[in-house]
């Protein structure tokens, strides 16, 4: 990458959670937002990228077409040079720009509307109900694969008509792809192995067609006119929604159970009025920022931004994690508060690729604050905080394991 003249020296790309805080984005973030908004940073795999760390900058780069989702991340699935300018794989929707990726967004949306999603949440109740009875049968149990992992991965399932049984494949490929410094050997088992999946089930829906689940709808819309999605399309957009739909609300679920419990107050608050549990929500969703790298982008128009100018080629990051926590947009943004109005956090991304799932993550995060906590009032963790291992080599934040107890039921 080309160096800007009043550029700043290039600093490495920051420690995305503090050692001690693992609940904190990077230590440098304030200091940046306040001293050199728009920096250079070497990326773990050895390119340059523009930081982009204040709210503002960040809405403003995810919101600007002369920048792209084209390219393959600077952190993660990118082994060679050639994998940056590889073109975008077809039908996927992370990737795609301009119309092409209007035109996948387009087959998508009506699968995603807030009456849709609200119309499951009777379903996604009963699920969390299900998983707590489950776990009263016996006073201990691992959050993460007990509870936060099955309830978001059945939800997907039953949406796409993807079958649960199969639920261990997706489940470690999605793993595997979510980390960052992967090799090309695992990323391409990885991903052989739920293509060649996901292509034999939508061959099977194909030759059976119904209009039962999203996956079967979406086969329907795709063959009736206008441009029809390929089968090559078909599989890579059934991935993007299966992992997409999984991973980061299982994390979320998790991570916000291990920081409430070491808030004890704020627990206390949502365990006295549960309707605060959508406030609860997106509260936790902005404090956490589960992608904790933030997003990327590629340059394709030259650009300014702050007092730099991006130039075509050139990598973009944008910061979530730290606009996240600007004093100027959420005031005392290192405190926990359920009375601030959060929802304009940049978890879920911003401009023409925001979250098509947020309202259902929404929604089963929601499920989950309202009942886990005033249902098993006396949980706890069962090993010492300073254990929990966290994922500080995931695009997606997390932990690994979550082991809970509480005292026995009558
Ligand atoms: C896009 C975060 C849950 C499907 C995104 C983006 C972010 C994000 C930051 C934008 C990426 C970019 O601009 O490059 C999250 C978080 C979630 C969550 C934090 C949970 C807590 C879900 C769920 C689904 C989903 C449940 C369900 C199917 C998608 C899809 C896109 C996307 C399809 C691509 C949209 C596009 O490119 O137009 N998500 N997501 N996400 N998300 Fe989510």
């Amino acid at each position: 990458m080309t160096e800007t003249a009043n550029a700043p020296a290039k600093a490495a790309f920051p420690d995305t959670r503090p050692a001690g805080c693992p609940f904190d984005p990077a230590a440098e973030y304030q200091e940046l937002r306040e001293t050199a908004p728009v920096s250079q940073v070497s990326c773990p795999v050895g390119v340059d990228a523009w930081l982009v760390t204040r709210y503002e900058d960040v809405r403003s780069v995810l919101a600007d077409p002369r920048l792209s989702s084209r390219a393959a991340s600077p952190s993660n699935h990118v082994n060679t040079e050639a994998d940056l300018d590889a073109p975008a794989a077809p039908g996927s929707i992370l990737h795609h720009d301009g119309p092409e990726h209007s035109r996948l967004r387009r087959l998508l949306t009506p699968e995603f509307t807030v009456k849709r999603i609200q119309a499951m949440r009777p379903y996604i109740a009963d699920l969390v109900d299900q998983h707590i009875d489950k776990m009263l049968e016996g006073t201990e149990a691992d959050l993460y694969h007990d509870f936060g992992l099955p309830i978001p991965s059945l939800v997907i399932c039953e949406l796409l008509g993807v079958p649960y049984a199969d639920r261990e494949m997706f489940q470690a490929a999605s793993g595997v792809l979510l980390k960052v410094d992967i090799t090309q050997e695992q990323r391409l088992a990885a991903s052989g192995q739920v293509q060649g999946y996901m292509a034999q089930l939508v061959m099977a829906k194909m030759a059976n067609p119904t209009d039962e689940d999203l996956l079967g709808r979406l086969i329907q819309r795709a063959t009736a006119g206008g441009t029809p999605l390929t089968i090559e399309e078909l599989v890579t957009l059934g991935i993007s929604l299966l992992i997409a739909g999984h991973e980061t609300t299982a994390n979320m679920i998790a991570l916000s159970a291990a920081a409430l419990l070491q808030h004890p107050d704020r627990l206390a608050e949502l365990r006295a009025d549960a309707s605060i549990a959508p406030a609860a929500v997106e509260e936790m969703l902005r404090y956490l920022s589960v992608v904790q790298f933030g997003v990327f982008r590629r340059v394709v128009e030259d650009l300014p931004i702050g007092e730099q100018v991006f130039k075509e080629g050139e990598f973009v990051i944008a910061a979530l994690s730290s606009g996240n926590r600007q004093e100027s947009v959420f005031g005392n943004p290192d405190e926990i508060d359920f009375g601030r109005n959060a929802s304009a956090h940049l978890t879920f991304g911003y401009g023409a690729h925001q979250c098509l799932g947020q309202q259902l993550a929404r929604v089963e995060l929601q499920e989950v604050f309202a009942r886990l906590y005033t249902r098993i009032p006396t949980l706890r963790l069962a090993i010492p905080f300073e254990n929990i291992e966290f994922k500080h080599d995931a695009l997606v934040y997390g932990v690994r394991s979550l082991p809970v107890t509480w005292d026995a039921q009558a």
